[in-house]
């Protein structure tokens, strides 16, 4: 098992990264709790015991349950079941079940403590570690939401055997953002060192800059485009696909900008398909709704655009892109 940690000022947390990870969760639940909310969905098969009292609460399946009226069920659930403040919420499940849950418990009684139980590749490499919680309106992805630390992540590589392999390609997508933050070898990594690899790479992004005033913007390489992509197609695309789309993109979009040259493009490209995942935009989308949607994205600037983009000295985050430009050269991917 490897043991890593988010060190942020006073409240470090820990990482597990392994086989059986789930059962450890007796060992990192918050002194004090007196019961456990157990947040998932129908369809994860995965139970865990945390040794207190404890309540299952089903959310439904699916991006489109990532919203406010779930929040607020979960939330008169754990207000009927008498969940006080002192308790603990512990979501079990992928992407969309740790960033409902980790909002219900960030908001409920102002703040109870959270363990993710990240069942997805997508959740082990990135959305449960970090904070990050939220929800979708029909104007945006992630549009409300609040940064609350859990307590522990507890990934634990079993569970990925029993991914669906689209579910599992998704995870690629994200997990081949790490590629380009610097993490090196990662196609020849064992998976739970590539797990591992990533979250050592999140958590010290996150230690750096915990409420993304600066470099954790990084880790959203890929996703300004990503995002306009899931809520244009109503999710059709998987988080992870949309990613993998949105990083090919980013990497076009850089080459325009004289950032970086063909080959490192291509660089992107085939890594994003030797993991089987799309590198297009899918047809029947319109280059100016997604720019129109690009332009609600919590980090754009008046008609302005902001992207991560690669260069000869990294990713860096890219103010003042006109939206023209964008425009433009998604006009040419879309040909
Ligand atoms: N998923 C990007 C972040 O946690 O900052």
């Amino acid at each position: 098992m490897r043991r890593l940690t988010v060190e942020l000022p006073g409240r470090a947390y820990p990482v597990l990264v392994g086989a059986g990870a789930r059962h450890r969760l007796g060992e990192v639940l918050p002194a004090g709790a007196g019961r456990a909310a157990i947040v998932t969905q129908e369809n994860i098969p995965w139970a865990v015991d945390t040794g207190i009292e404890q309540k299952t609460f089903v959310m439904g399946d699916g991006e489109p349950e990532k919203n406010l009226e779930t929040v607020e069920e979960l939330c008169r659930g754990f207000a009927r079941w008498g969940l006080h403040r002192h308790d603990v919420v512990v979501a079990v499940g992928g992407g969309v079940v740790t960033d409902v849950a980790g909002f219900a418990a960030a908001v409920y009684h102002r703040g109870v403590r959270v363990v993710h139980v990240p069942t997805s590749l997508l959740g082990q490499v990135d959305a449960a570690i970090g904070g990050k919680t939220g929800v979708n309106l029909p104007e945006g992805k992630n549009l409300v939401g609040a940064f609350w630390q859990p307590e522990a992540v507890l990934c634990d590589t079993e569970t990925l055997a029993t991914l669906a392999p689209r579910e599992y390609r998704s995870g690629l997508g994200e997990m081949a953002k790490y590629a380009f933050l610097g993490v090196d070898g990662l196609r020849d990594l064992a998976l739970d060192e590539a797990v591992a690899a990533c979250v050592a790479c999140k958590a010290a992004i996150v230690s750096g800059d915990e409420r993304e005033s600066g470099s954790r913007a990084l880790l959203n390489y890929g996703h300004t485009l990503a995002h306009a992509l899931e809520t244009a197609g109503s999710y059709d695309l998987r988080h992870g696909e949309a990613v993998a789309i949105g990083l090919v993109f980013a990497a076009r979009l850089a080459e325009c900008l004289g950032r970086i040259g063909p080959q490192r493009v291509a660089e992107h490209r085939d890594l994003v398909s030797s993991y089987d995942l799309p590198v297009e935009v899918p047809p029947g989308l319109a280059a100016a709704e997604l720019v129109t949607i690009m332009g609600r994205d919590k980090k754009a600037s008046g008609d302005d655009l902001t992207f991560v983009l690669d260069s000869s000295r990294g990713l860096e985050v890219v103010p003042h892109i006109p939206a023209a430009t964008v425009t433009e050269v998604l006009e040419e991917t879309l040909r």
